[in-house]
């Protein structure tokens, strides 16, 4: 290992074996959290070593920020249209490869960005394979003008599917309530378990308050997990 910056031995092995899925010329999105970092610094070092380009839209500001300041050259996503690949991490994964993002509150940029992309692939460690998504919050994006209202709305639609009686939260940071990179509002929901992930999609993405909800049904095609050995499956 020749980053300091690199420290988890089970994310790094993900992110190795991702670089290893980046063809030079490809059009690529790059995902955000502390597990995709570890793939843009790997990233970049692959670029630098073998000298080839790659045009990359990133999902978040944090992302844009580390991939330039790596050498990476990160346009707009509607300047590059459409992507080949997104290499992103998650916060939870299904068999079924269905997930629950927005840890980083970066989830409506990466719903965005994966799902402009031929194909959308996971970099995680064991941890975050689950049999059931929920156990993480599932973090909903909203609108800051009325949100409590849709707080409200968010609240019945759960008690409507027999979800969850726990008080939906606001997320915060230093004490005040935490801005996305569109300027929106955080809302965790903690459900302990989503029995039908797509029901509660669709209940979700019908209040007019919501920008996006952190499931991501269908849209992964392959999970890479690391661990702490090096080594890595494929999901
Ligand atoms: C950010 C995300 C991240 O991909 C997710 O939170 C996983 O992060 P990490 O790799 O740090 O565990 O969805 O919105």
């Amino acid at each position: 290992m020749t980053d300091p910056a690199i420290t988890d031995l089970s994310k790094d092995a993900a992110a190795r074996a991702a670089t290893l899925l980046v063809e030079p010329g490809m059009r690529l999105g790059l995902g955000t959290g502390s597990t995709a970092a570890i793939f843009v610094r790997r990233l970049a070092q692959r670029v630098q070593d073998e000298g080839f380009a790659l045009r990359c839209a990133a999902t978040s500001k944090a992302t844009t920020e580390l991939a330039t300041s790596l050498g990476l050259k990160v346009e707009e996503l509607d300047d590059i249209g459409w992507l080949d690949l997104t290499i992103d991490g998650a916060d939870e994964l299904d068999p079924d490869l269905n997930l629950i993002k927005g840890g980083g509150a970066a989830h409506l940029r990466e719903k965005i960005v994966a799902t402009a992309s031929d194909r959308m692939v996971v970099i995680a460690d064991q941890g975050k394979v689950v049999e059931q998504l929920g156990q993480f919050h599932l973090p909903v994006e909203v609108i800051p003008f009325g949100w409590q209202a849709t707080r409200t709305l968010v609240t019945r639609a759960l008690d409507r599917l027999d979800l969850t009686q726990r008080p939906v939260l606001q997320r915060m940071r230093d004490g005040k309530p935490l801005l996305t990179d569109e300027g929106n509002f955080i809302l965790d929901l903690a459900l302990e378990a989503i029995p039908d992930a797509y029901e509660l999609a669709d209940e979700l993405s019908s209040i007019a308050g919501v920008v996006e909800h952190g499931l991501f049904l269908n849209i992964c095609q392959l999970a890479i997990i690391g661990r702490p050995d090096g080594s890595v499956v494929e999901l």
